[in-house]
């Protein structure tokens, strides 16, 4: 039986996973694929660290560069992660004519178009089914399965700590900073876990699914990217008394002409199957002219899925090797000269619900002039509610609005939160309804 042999650079987390996996059940991909996934070398700089493995003598080496140069060598999976040696060796491993895995989906977001130029120019396959949504296997839906589709839309929850800080805050009253730490130990959080908190982890992977969707170069710096680090219990709370669960949102639509892609914190309705994804879950449905909507659910990050999403890409690697097949799949879904420049829609333009809260004196004409203020930008409100008085004299005052311009929005804010009876910086959250509302 052939035999195609791996190596994988970077035994942490994710690198851990594929050894284990490859080395437990190898007997059933074996069954499944034909040929065996012979794990040839693991290289990380700590070759003495336990992790729990029982590989042959000679697999786990300290030097990624010896397992690129040695001609036997079919696939290199880089789980280092990363915008440094990961990418050398990526781009190294695809000139010696191996096809590469990767979970790095930092790396994609922002030199993906490198990379994919450079695998597409030496015929090999570029595989990265793990840079999105861990376990769920979305990549592999969207280039694959849906390929009979026009895809109009995705909206994912796609980072898992930002869903487990905000279930957590939700569900148990815990405070920011111990669900963060909880999410931490657990090991779905960045090494920086500001990359997570703040948005730019799910905005690298909705930048790549946005590029897969739509057959668009990936285009990482236009994404609209807001964290959830600004979101207080008080906000939540509100929510909740709408009939909405705040989550952060990863948004692309597509209408033709313009891409929308952004990542913010949004609140959706209780009945929306989105809104009850929580702790480190992630989810992300498909709206597409053929198939309606699909939903993929699953865990997002962690050892084992995560390393499940790589193996599958070995198995297709494999699959592709065994009948000469290599690019069989094009690594970005659509035929290289077909993939176009797509111009993302700017912020401003976009037009959704919003939710506002003003911190606001409790004096008479207070409402009334925010108000004033809203209507001179064409902004029209659905509900307006104010809360007790503050022992500071300043009250929530929550609002509510019809569909609106983001643009007005800011403006309207900006002037609202100059007022000298505002205390503090509004609160803009946008909401995400689908039932068709004005
Ligand atoms: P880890 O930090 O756990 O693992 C990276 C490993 O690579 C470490 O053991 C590190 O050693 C080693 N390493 C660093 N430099 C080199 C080098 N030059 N040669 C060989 N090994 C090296 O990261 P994860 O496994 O968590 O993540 C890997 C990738 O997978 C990242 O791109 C991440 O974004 C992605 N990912 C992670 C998920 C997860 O659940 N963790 C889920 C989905 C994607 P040392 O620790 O000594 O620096
Ligand atoms: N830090 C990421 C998360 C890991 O929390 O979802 C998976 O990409």
């Amino acid at each position: 039986m052939k035999q195609v042999n791996i190596a994988i650079l970077g035994c942490g987390t994710v690198g851990t996973g594929v050894a284990r996996l490859l080395l437990q059940n190898g007997d059933i991909i074996r069954e499944r694929i034909g040929c065996t996934l012979n794990l040839k070398y693991v290289a990380d700089i700590d070759t003495q660290k336990e992790r729990g493995l029982a590989l042959p003598p000679g697999v786990m080496i300290p030097d990624a560069a010896v397992a690129i140069a040695d001609p036997t060598v079919d696939i290199v999976v880089e789980t280092i992660g990363g915008e440094g040696i990961a990418k050398q060796l990526i781009l190294d491993a695809i000139g010696k004519g191996k096809h590469v895995v990767t979970a790095n989906k930092a790396l994609l977001a922002k030199h993906g178009n490198a990379i994919v130029a450079a695998a597409t120019e030496q015929g090999v396959d570029l595989a990265y089914e793990a840079s999105v949504g861990g376990c769920m296997p979305i990549i592999k839906t969207v280039r694959e399965s849906l390929v009979g589709n026009r895809i109009c839309a995705m909206i994912g929850i796609l980072n898992g700590t930002c869903n487990y800080i905000l279930s957590k805050i939700t569900d148990e009253g815990l405070v920011f900073e111990t669900a963060l730490a909880e999410a931490q130990a657990k090991g779905y959080a960045e090494t920086d876990p500001t990359l997570d908190v703040e948005g730019q982890d799910a905005a690298h992977k909705l930048a790549i699914l946005s590029a897969l969707a739509f057959g668009m170069k990936i285009n990482f710096d236009d994404v609209y990217i807001e964290g959830i680090s600004r979101i207080t219990p008080m906000d939540i709370e509100f929510a909740a008394q709408f009939g909405y669960r705040i989550k952060l949102l990863a948004i692309t639509k597509f209408d033709g002409r313009a891409v929308e892609a952004r990542v913010h914190p949004t609140m959706i309705p209780f009945d929306n199957m989105l809104s009850n994804v929580n702790g480190t879950l992630n989810a992300v449905s498909v709206s597409a002219d053929a198939v309606g909507e699909i939903l993929l659910y699953g865990h997002g990050a962690g050892m084992m899925p995560t390393a499940s999403a790589v193996v599958s890409d070995l198995a297709d690697i494999a699959r592709n090797l065994a009948s000469d097949g290599a690019g069989r799949v094009p690594v970005m879904g659509f035929q290289p000269a077909e993939i176009r420049t797509i111009a993302v829609m700017p912020m401003d333009d976009i037009v959704t619900h919003y939710y506002f809260r003003f911190d606001a004196m409790d004096r008479p004409g207070v409402l009334a002039t925010i108000a004033g203020i809203l209507g001179k930008y064409a902004i029209s409100l659905k509900y307006v509610h104010q809360k007790g008085r503050k022992t500071n004299g300043s009250v929530p005052v929550v609002m509510l609005t019809h569909h609106a311009r983001e643009a007005d929005v800011i403006r309207a804010l900006a002037e609202i939160g100059a007022l000298d009876v505002v205390a503090s910086t509004p609160m803009l959250i946008r909401i995400e309804d689908d039932n068709g509302q004005e």
